[in-house]
């Protein structure tokens, strides 16, 4: 197993990664622009991709550095991180669909990051 450090560093490049596609898809999409026409789509998609594996491979790596055994139940702040992970997974297909709800996307990611990371520092039980 790769020390705590890794882990943690892996996770928070999967969460700038993935904040970062989220953010250039969003304010292409709120500006009017179309799936087909965003020069950097594929970057994106690829950013988004390898962040949200690597948060969850960091996020997996953590619990087993911090002690969690196999079959051991998961806490709620875990399960809250899960659905916040979900949330940033599949956000991804909403600039699109429905570029109007682009700002509050744009202002709810960053409140939701830090939720994720207040689980993680609080472990609320
Ligand atoms: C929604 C996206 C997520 C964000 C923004 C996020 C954010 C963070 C941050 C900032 C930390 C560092 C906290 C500290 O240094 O004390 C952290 C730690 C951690 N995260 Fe996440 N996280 C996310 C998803 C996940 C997921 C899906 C898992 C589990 C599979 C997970 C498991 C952990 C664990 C175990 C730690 C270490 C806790 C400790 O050292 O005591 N996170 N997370």
């Amino acid at each position: 197993m790769l020390p705590y450090g890794f882990y943690k560093v892996l996770h928070i490049l999967g969460i700038a990664l993935t904040l970062v596609a989220l953010g250039g898809m969003t304010v292409h999409a709120l500006n009017g622009g179309l799936k087909g026409e965003n020069v950097a789509r594929r970057l994106l998609i690829g950013m988004h991709g390898t962040g949200v594996l690597f948060i969850l491979v960091g996020g997996f790596g953590l619990l087993a550095r911090i002690g969690f055994a196999h079959g051991s139940g998961f806490p709620f702040w875990l399960w809250v991180k899960l659905g916040l992970w979900g949330v940033f997974a599949v956000v991804a297909a909403v600039p699109y669909r429905a570029p109007a709800r682009g700002k509050s996307i744009l202002l709810l990611l960053p409140v939701l990051a830090m939720a994720a990371a207040a689980m993680a520092v609080y472990k609320p039980s």
